[in-house]
């Protein structure tokens, strides 16, 4: 029997740590925590009648075709589609310019499958996407983060390291953005931080990934450009563009996008059939659906009413327990699903995770959204899936978990 199975491993694989977040997240099955910890949209949201009848319709008209095997590229109606949603937010896209994925994970995979060998460099703010980690970690890159602002990505802090990798020879394969209410910070880029981030790009000929998983969800302020259409305005061809159906529709049926030049989406997809060959046509069929006859329009006005209200809540108790003298701060986002907490340095949120479960409530430590050199005393908090009622008590229960950690 084989037992050294780790020796046999790739070397991608051997050195790859997975998702850490995933092993918290099983301590979490006791119903009287809340957690403010998942990224997940509320069912409330979900559009269960109209699935319910747009399914029960494809099952009876297309149930072989549903059944079979399907193009790799992804199903034309949800192509179509696709570039009418886009269309909608100044994108100009042809089928020619899109991979359909299997959700943004998959999205940032094929990314990484791309453009990565072991030791090149991405460029990434400090804190970032989890999963973004993750998924380049597989490829074995290495992470130069540049601390976030209020107003997004520090585009001098990226020409800065810029340079100094000029210096050696060395240029980051590309810089990966969450411009529109940043995962886990909540944070927006402002347009002018937009503007000269594409100027960056073209100046030094690297790539900018344009992961937008909330922009559709703005709850007070104006809707800001892409980078995607900014850069379209004057020529294109600098930005990858990542989308999922995720937060918008539902994260189960898996469904999500890439766009960007013919040659990305071409060896995109290429890899994808090594991968994954085709996404379900089921479930394209369904976000395809989604786009075009389940009233998306109206149902993103109901979403923004519902999370807004709750991301008022959240910040208003936030304000009444967290008195100037606890010495934590946070962010207030315009949009999305997450705030971002900082704690006195004393307090390593990691430890403190342990602690709040025993006061019935959870968030995501902060360390795992450093590419390396982890921030310990900040969460990243949820204020979409809890009700309102119990996003007020875990704000106090966060309070009290908090107090007792430290020595006023
Ligand atoms: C910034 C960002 N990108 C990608 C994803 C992955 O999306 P999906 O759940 O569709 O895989 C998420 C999910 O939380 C996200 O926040």
């Amino acid at each position: 029997m084989i037992q050294d199975w780790n020796n046999r491993f790739s070397d991608n694989i051997k050195e790859y740590g997975g998702y850490s977040i995933g092993k918290l997240f099983a301590l979490l099955s006791d119903p009287e925590i809340i957690s403010l910890a998942g990224g997940l949209p509320s069912p409330d949201m979900f559009l269960k009648h109209e699935l319910r009848l747009v399914s029960g319709r494809v099952l009876e008209e297309n149930i072989e075709s549903v059944m079979q095997y399907t193009a790799i590229k992804g199903e034309q109606a949800l192509l179509d589609a696709i570039v009418r949603f886009l269309d909608r937010d100044n994108i100009q896209v042809t089928d020619e310019n899109i991979v359909v994925t299997s959700s943004g994970q998959h999205g940032l995979d094929l990314t990484g499958r791309l453009f990565l060998n072991p030791g090149d460099i991405v460029l990434l703010d400090r804190p970032t996407f989890a999963g973004a980690i993750v998924a380049f970690q597989m490829q074995r890159p290495e992470f130069a983060g540049i601390d976030i602002q209020e107003d997004g990505s520090d585009i001098e802090g990226f020409r800065e390291k810029i340079d100094i990798f000029g210096a050696e020879g060395r240029k980051p394969k590309f810089i990966y953005v969450v411009p529109d209410f940043h995962n886990p910070s909540g944070l927006t880029m402002s347009l002018e931080k937009r503007n000269s981030l594409i100027d960056l790009s073209r100046k030094y000929g690297i790539p900018i990934l344009e992961d937008s998983p909330y922009r559709d969800f703005r709850y007070r302020g104006d809707t800001i450009p892409s980078i995607y259409s900014l850069d379209q305005e004057d020529g294109g061809g600098n930005v990858i563009g990542l989308y999922t159906f995720s937060k918008l529709f539902c994260p189960g049926l898996r469904v999500g996008f890439n766009i960007g030049p013919t040659d990305v989406i071409e060896a995109m997809t290429n890899i994808k059939e090594g991968n994954i060959l085709n996404s379900p046509k089921y479930n394209q069929d369904m976000c395809a659906a989604f786009l075009t006859e389940m009233g998306m329009e109206e149902h993103i006005r109901k979403c923004r009413k519902y999370y807004g209200d709750k991301l008022n809540v959240f910040l208003t108790t936030m304000e009444e327990y967290f008195p100037d003298e606890l010495g934590v701060t946070w962010t207030k986002p315009e949009g999305g699903l997450f705030l971002w907490v900082t704690v006195p340095e004393e307090i390593d949120t990691h430890k403190l995770f342990y602690e709040a479960i025993k006061h019935k409530v959870a968030f995501v430590p902060g360390d795992v959204f450093f590419g390396e050199n982890p921030a310990r005393n900040t969460m990243r908090i949820n204020f979409s899936f809890a009700s309102k009622d119990q996003l007020v008590t875990a704000v106090k229960r966060l309070a009290e978990c908090i107090r007792s950690q430290l020595s006023l």
